[in-house]
């Protein structure tokens, strides 16, 4: 396999990372659509890097509008071999607080309003799914975060809800009942499409809020979500720099199938 690039996808600021080098804004055209934003090269520590703000630069575009086809299609196109997923969430656990960090091992898509394939017309795949997290990601992310101290919890299932309204308290109870340990609005179908351009992908849950089910803090709110987020930025941001070189020296292919994913996935016939 070729070397690896690693992309991240995170709201504004998370590519404000010191160290990185050679950076340029490039616009990427796909023919899945428009890309949320242009997408910043740079390099860390000599590591290929590609940043893309999901909701595009000074945050213009609401969860279900993102384009995310366009926009993994585009990581790809610049090589992009893993992506890295920071994203603020809602906690459903108790024990899971704002500020702290969730490497997710699962999901649940609950959004209805989106592309999901790129294998819509002409051509089926079922590409394979039951593990849907890149290990090889997460084994350097959980390196990195107890490297520079970050309370973290390794595994969880992050719920994606179709937004843009934060959820009521019977969906928020019901999806505690299932287990889930965190909900976002983003990271369904970016995982999904991630895998059917085999690529590696990871999930990292920044816990801003309790979202409403909880009795003793207010239900949640955009003021709370952007209050934490900047308290938790330059975690991110040292969260990714010191994962950069991990990743890019952990050994391939991913054991969970990453790379390889449409090897036995396309069903139509070659000649049809
Ligand atoms: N992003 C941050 N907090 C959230 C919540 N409670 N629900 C959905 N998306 C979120």
């Amino acid at each position: 396999m070729a070397e690896t690039i690693i992309g991240v996808m995170g709201g504004s600021g998370i590519y404000e990372i010191d160290g990185l080098e050679n950076t340029r804004w490039e616009k990427i055209t796909s023919p899945f659509g428009t890309v949320s934003d242009d997408i910043l090269f740079g390099e860390l520590d000599g590591v290929q890097m590609r940043f893309l703000p999901r909701h595009g630069r000074g945050h213009r575009i609401s969860p279900t509008e993102v384009n995310y086809r366009a926009n993994i299609d585009a990581m790809k196109r610049t090589g992009v071999t893993d992506i890295v997923s920071v994203s603020a969430c809602g906690s459903l656990k108790e024990e899971l607080p704002p500020g702290h960090f969730v490497l997710a091992d699962d999901y649940i898509d609950r959004t209805f309003a989106r592309e999901k394939s790129f294998f819509t017309t002409g051509c089926v795949a079922h590409v394979a799914f039951g593990e849907p997290v890149s290990k090889r990601l997460v084994d350097c992310l959980e390196d990195a975060l107890k490297e520079i101290g970050i309370d973290y919890t390794r595994g969880g299932t992050y719920l994606a809800m179709e937004g843009p309204q934060f959820s009521t308290k019977a969906e928020s109870n019901l999806y505690r009942s299932w287990g889930c340990s965190v909900i976002g609005m983003t990271n369904m179908p970016e995982a999904k499409l991630a895998r059917e351009a085999e690529m590696g992908y990871a999930t990292v849950a920044m816990v801003t809020d309790y979202d409403c089910w909880h009795e003793e803090h207010d239900d949640v709110t955009v003021e709370q979500v952007i209050k934490v987020l900047l308290e938790n930025a330059e975690k991110g941001r040292s969260l990714v720099k010191a994962a950069v070189p991990k990743i890019a020296a952990a050994p391939l292919p991913c054991p969970s199938g990453c790379h390889n994913a449409l090897e036995y996935a396309l069903i139509t016939a070659p000649d049809a």
